[in-house]
């Protein structure tokens, strides 16, 4: 097992100040911050655009891992780019072209990364993983936070990881969705590297958040 990196995901914070919050989550130890975009159409749910994450960017340096549950996802790639995101995870649904989203994302100078549904097959990978520095896979239906942690996913986490290996590229594998401490040790014997969480950081308040980040470390 290799470095686990813990990206809290802001969908957990207090909007009202959250400039604040990564500010805290900076300090207790996250190794990036997970900026959850949703439109209402791809996904059932409203959050923020370019500009929040364009206010937000000066209160940390660690790196905005963008993921973008939105459709069409195209004309927006130039806006988060430019407004401050280091990754942009896209799902292949947002389309209509995956291949040409994550080659233009790369041309933006970000990383790419393709997210997988509960619902959506490994398969979707294969043809682009040339191309992208993240795989992501969703253990919930994306658009909510606190959900329940969806165990069939473990086997695709684990067909990932073995497409990952054979690539012989530095693919980070990136998991989402209802990951607490039961769920993260499942979450990384199945070959996660990544793990995204939001209730399981964000409980018991900005005291807590140092000690919820440890705790999903293992
Ligand atoms: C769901 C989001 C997740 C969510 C995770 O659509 O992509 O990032 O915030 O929240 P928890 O950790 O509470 O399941
Ligand atoms: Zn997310």
């Amino acid at each position: 097992m290799g470095n686990i990196r813990i990206s809290p995901s802001i969908l957990s914070a207090d909007f009202a100040c959250l400039g604040a919050e990564i500010e805290a989550l900076d300090a207790a130890g996250a190794d990036m911050i997970h900026v959850d975009v949703m439109d209402g159409h791809f996904v059932p749910n409203i959050t923020l655009g370019p500009p929040i994450v364009k206010a937000l960017r000066s209160h940390t340096q660690k790196p905005f891992d963008v993921h973008l549950m939105i459709a069409p996802v195209d004309p927006y790639l130039e806006a988060f780019a430019a407004a401050g995101a280091d990754g942009i995870t896209v799902h292949p649904e947002a389309g209509p072209h995956i291949h040409s989203t994550l080659q233009k994302i790369r041309s933006l100078g970000k990383k790419p990364g393709i997210v997988l549904n509960p619902g959506t097959p490994i398969d979707h990978i294969d043809p682009v993983l040339d191309l992208v520095d993240l795989v992501l896979i969703m253990t919930v239906n994306p658009g909510f936070g606190g959900q329940s942690f969806i165990v069939s996913q473990l086997k695709k986490i684990e067909a990932a990881a073995e497409r990952i290996a054979k690539t012989g590229r530095a693919i980070a594998l990136e998991v989402d969705g209802g990951i607490n401490k039961t769920t993260v040790k499942q979450v990384i014997s199945a070959g996660a590297d990544t793990i995204v969480a939001g209730t399981a950081v964000f409980r018991g308040g900005a005291t807590c958040y140092a000690s919820n980040i440890t705790a999903l470390r293992g």
